[in-house]
């Protein structure tokens, strides 16, 4: 591992400064996530690097947001699109160098946006030296005690330690082989083989990432989204466990709201009785695997929480935590801990207004009992993007990415639709938020990529059974009439792009109103200009069973989620629509943002 600082002329003083506690940045940000292989490629490879990153900051900072938080772009094999980390503290020569990094890092801050960075603790990639010194080091040596190595049960250990299932599919456990060839223990990993997990109960392993924390705050990153930090700590004696319910994407139980309060006549009176007779809809809580949500990894947050402390300016700790219900979740982000925690109820919640509101409700609730912002989040680089996930029909495997033989295809008239309506009422809430890349642009999932072009493990672990992410990770859409629309100039494409996105691309969009990167553009600045991130949500009742309908401040919020018009309050300025609104009602599946000043 290298260890170097950054020379001071990258420290980005003018953001370093601290605000007053509970004012802090990210509170109330706008994080726009990059991923970076489908970003922008300079070098025509194919691939998008650090420096294409560099060249379309600009475009970032004219959209509006306040940080970019950038998937992993260090050292590694990719066998998981970088989260199989081999150096943590250098760049893959795929997406630059350390010095690119730098660049990029000073470059952002003089446009004011803070630079947040991925890492990955729970495992590393096989090919980490301290893997590999692992497999050349003795059963029962320090060198194995810092992953997790244990002997196999019945004859010959020929059986994995216990029954747990990767989340990529198949097994959780590998075997290796001696140097006499015979077979030996097993490793644990929890996603692809690939990558084995580390022993967080190991001290050693602990400092080495507080040094790892160090290498990347010294060079000026305003924080880290951490990843799998639900993870990190097994139960002790790592017992057998059967999933009682289909996993989320990324291996987290699904919340089941209770199906009585979904009854649609209980909707309806729900939606006609005032605030306080309205249920909670709190979802059922399901036993936590024993090697998710345990609660020893809370120590692992407040040493990281330390190391954080120590830096100028307020940085920040977003956890990837598939916990459920939100109340646990909120655990992660007490004030000694993480700042943020990613929201994934609100994400997978259906488009159904009394479901939406409930899980709104339920996150201010929960994580303001902590002191923490709740985030809001709609897709990612794990999910099927939104513009095609809420037009999904329930028969749809959605945790697990859709292909073109999956039912209950997304009508993508609808799908953008209803994304444009829910980002417009995701970006009126207070709180930070986060968009992938390419939403923006209205970008829907890519189904029909050939199954030759499919990369994710998943497709790979589940033979082709579950579909897996690539169909969110298509490099994105720059401009309409150029190679790969401008990711490059050579039109070279790790996944390819799809011929429908001439008009998707960015511009095609510019300045074009009704344009979904209008849409976004307005949206953020409105919500600035009202500061809608540090408001408060008040209900509003009496438009029906279908209708979101809220007060932040100055500005009203009405979200028709039904199949038919409703109609409009009298007064106020309309400022945000997500589709054309003529006379006085508010088509179907569309947002309003209206100025009220009362
Ligand atoms: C969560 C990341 O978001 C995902 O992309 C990755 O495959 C797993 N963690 C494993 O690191």
């Amino acid at each position: 591992m290298t260890v170097e600082s950054a020379p001071d002329s990258v420290r980005p003083a003018s953001l370093a400064e601290p605000t007053i506690p509970g004012t802090e940045w990210w509170r109330t940000a706008v994080i726009y996530q990059i991923y970076p292989r489908s970003f922008a490629d300079s070098n025509g490879d194919g691939v998008g690097d650090l420096e294409g990153i560099m060249r379309r900051l600009p475009a970032l900072a004219e959209l509006g947001i306040d940080a970019i938080w950038l998937s992993p772009f260090v050292r590694s094999p990719q066998k998981d699109a970088g989260y199989d980390v081999s150096d943590y503290c250098d760049v893959d020569p795929i997406f630059g160098t350390l010095s690119d990094f730098d660049e990029l890092l000073a470059e952002a801050h003089a446009l004011r946006l803070r630079v947040i960075v991925d890492i990955v603790p729970n495992h590393t990639s096989d090919q980490h030296r301290w893997f590999q010194e692992a497999l050349a080091a003795p059963e029962g040596s320090v060198e194995r005690d810092r992953y997790i190595f244990r002997d196999g049960k019945g004859k010959n250990g020929n059986t994995p330690p216990n029954n747990w299932e990767s989340v990529f599919g198949g097994g959780m456990w590998n075997r290796v082989t001696r140097p006499d060839g015979t077979p030996g223990q097993w490793y644990l990993h929890i996603f692809d083989a690939s990558q084995p997990d580390l022993n967080w109960e190991n001290r050693w392993v602990r400092d080495q990432f507080e040094a790892i924390l160090r290498f990347w705050l010294d060079r000026g990153v305003d924080g880290f989204r951490v990843d799998v930090a639900h993870g990190m700590i097994k139960e002790a004696g790592l017992p057998d466990y059967t999933p009682p319910v289909e996993t989320g994407s990324m291996g987290g139980t699904t919340a089941i709201a209770d199906p009585a309060a979904l009854d649609p006549a209980a909707l309806d009176r729900a939606a006609l009785a005032p605030d306080s007779a309205l249920p909670k809809l709190e979802p059922k809580p399901i036993p936590s695997p024993p090697y998710w949500g345990q609660p020893a990894v809370h120590e692992i947050w407040r040493e990281w929480h330390r190391v954080l402390e120590q830096y100028p300016g307020d940085r920040v700790l977003c956890a990837e935590a598939w916990v459920d219900p939100l109340s646990k979740m909120a655990l992660w982000v007490r004030p000694d801990e993480m700042s943020q925690a990613f929201n994934f109820d609100y994400m997978f919640t259906e488009w159904n207004a009394l479901e939406q509101r409930a899980v709104i409700d339920r996150s201010i609730d929960a994580f303001s009992a902590v002191g923490a912002p709740s985030t809001w989040v709609l897709s990612n680089h794990d999910v099927v993007r939104h513009a095609s996930r809420l037009a999904l029909t329930a028969e749809s495997p959605q945790g697990a990415g859709i292909g073109p033989s999956s039912p209950g295809q997304p009508d993508p008239v609808l799908g953008l639709r209803r994304a444009r309506a829910a980002s417009s009422v995701m970006l009126a809430l207070p709180g930070s938020s986060y968009l992938y890349q390419g939403e923006e642009l209205g970008l829907p999932e890519v189904i029909d990529l050939p199954d030759a072009a499919r990369q994710d493990p998943t497709w790979f672990r589940t033979r082709g059974e579950k579909y897996g992410r690539d169909g969110c990770r298509v490099p994105i859409p720059w401009e309409s009439d150029a190679p790969a629309y401008g990711f490059n100039d050579t039109g070279a494409s790790w996944l390819p792009q799809p011929d429908e996105w001439a008009t998707l691309a960015r511009d095609a969009q510019v300045g074009v109103p009704g344009s979904t990167l209008e849409l976004y553009r307005s949206a953020l600045a409105l919500r600035r200009e009202f500061a809608l991130a540090s408001g408060m949500v008040e209900w509003l009742d009496g438009y029906g069973p279908h209708v979101l309908a809220l007060r932040n401040g100055v500005v009203t919020v009405i979200a028709n989620l039904g199949p038919i018009a409703v109609e409009l309050p009298v007064g106020g300025d309309i400022i945000l629509t997500s589709e054309k609104i003529t006379g006085g009602a508010l088509p179907s599946e569309t947002t309003v943002w209206i100025r009220t000043d009362s």
